[in-house]
């Protein structure tokens, strides 16, 4: 049984947010035991209900069950569609059947993305960038925010209270013990956006700060942010704005420095701890993610950790003439998501001719990274580290970068 809850935002406005703890990887990729929650919101006024996005499908059933408790479905005049991922718009279909009587309101690509809907032929109009609506005394302003995450991505602001309806904007992962961000003393609320930011919305980070510069132009400032996954940001609206603005524009968190790396047999990780050790003598902060014989980080981790590392170290052994598979993947992904023009550091081991410090510089030049130095040795059983080339390459990580003098 899925835990769903429902509770009020502000006068007339609920939340009604269901806990999946089902999903094991998001979007079939991103490992996420901390789980995730779809929020749908529900606005009563006198002049009948407003519902704001949906639940992923399986949860359906709940979802007019919970909505079954509050309103009666001739109640319910619209259904909002921020975003026509099925994460949220899952649910549609059935809300339609349920409340024959609502329309359907969004972007003008929702029409044509959802088209085929059942029960949606009809019922569907689109609101323009800007455009308003006005029921039972209460104003609901649509703004377009496009590609955050999809290019339909729109939020509805609420100004009588202040209230963004913000959707894949401003949220996070997390099944959250409460409702609000002030509910939950020991959630890592910060790294759970940071992991969302990244993995789901990393390859759109110039549209977050479109989008902030779109809400700020409009005078929006919102009392309450009500996104469509993790906490509803009542206490600090402001913070995860600024969180959001940080992490789209990949700002190291000083001293961070991600060590990535893969070791069939334990000669690459020497390196890579060695010069770990190094780094927290120097009083950096490296973060260690390896993939070996016994363990393998979390995809999702090592991507968020690079968005906001002041400095990256990638080590990887040479495997067939190339990289690494998993390594391989993981720079990519990097790429795609995380990608900043930062420094980075190459470790490498190979038994007869070495080719992976070639294939890293070539994937991740390519994206903006700069390689500042790096050892490609030959792997001798029981070897040392070369002990001196990894004290250097610590020296020369741990002088104060460009940025932060
Ligand atoms: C499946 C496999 C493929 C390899 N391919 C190469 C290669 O193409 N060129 C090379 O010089 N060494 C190759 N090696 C040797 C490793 O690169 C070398 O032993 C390296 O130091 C291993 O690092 P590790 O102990 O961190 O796993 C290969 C080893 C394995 C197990
Ligand atoms: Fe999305
Ligand atoms: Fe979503």
């Amino acid at each position: 049984m899925a835990v769903v809850r429902v509770e009020e935002v502000t006068k007339g406005l609920k939340i009604l947010r269901v806990d999946d703890r089902e999903t094991a990887y998001f979007e079939a990729l991103w490992e996420i035991p901390e789980g995730v929650t779809y929020n749908a919101y529900l606005l009563e006024t006198k002049e009948g209900a407003v519902l704001f996005d949906g639940w992923k499908s399986q949860y359906s059933q709940a979802l007019i069950e919970a909505l079954e408790s509050l309103i009666s479905p001739d109640d319910l005049r619209y259904i909002v569609v921020h975003h026509a991922e099925p994460d949220h718009a899952g649910s549609l279909p059935a809300l339609l059947r349920w409340a024959p009587k609502a329309r359907v309101l969004g972007h003008p690509l929702v029409g044509k993305m959802l088209a085929g809907t059942p029960g949606l032929n009809g019922r569907f109009e689109a609101v323009r960038d800007g455009g308003s609506l006005s029921l039972g005394g209460v104003e609901l302003r649509f703004i377009h925010a496009p590609w955050l995450h999809w290019p339909e991505t729109m939020m509805t602001w609420l100004p009588r209270d202040g209230v963004l309806l913000s959707c894949d904007a401003f949220g996070s992962f997390g099944a959250a013990p409460g409702v609000f961000d002030d509910e939950c003393a020991g959630c890592p609320l910060e790294a759970w956006v940071r992991k969302y930011v990244a993995t789901v919305i990393g390859r759109y980070r110039p549209s977050i700060l479109r989008a902030l510069g779109k809400l700020g132009s409009l005078g929006v400032e919102p009392r309450i942010i009500a996104p469509g996954h993790g906490v509803v940001w009542r206490s600090r609206p402001r913070w995860v704005m600024e969180l959001y603005e940080r992490l789209a524009r990949a700002e190291p968190v000083e001293g961070k420095v991600l060590i990535l790396y893969a070791s069939m047999y334990g000669s690459t990780e020497r390196l890579a701890l060695a010069l770990a050790g190094e780094l927290a003598r120097r009083g950096l902060k490296p973060v260690v993610h390896g993939f070996t014989d016994k363990r393998r980080p979390l995809i999702a981790e090592v991507i968020a950790d690079a968005l906001d590392a002041e400095a990256l170290v990638v080590a990887a052994p040479t495997y067939e003439a190339g990289l690494y598979p998993y390594l391989r993947l993981v720079i990519e992904l990097i790429c795609e998501k995380a990608a900043a023009p930062k420094r980075l550091y190459i470790l490498s081991t190979y038994a007869w001719g070495g080719a992976a410090v070639k294939r890293i510089r070539g994937i991740m030049e390519g994206c903006g990274f700069e390689t500042m130095a790096f050892i490609e040795a030959k792997s001798v059983l029981e070897s040392q580290s070369p002990t001196d080339k990894i004290a250097n390459i610590a020296d020369e990580i741990s002088k104060v970068p460009s940025t932060r003098q």
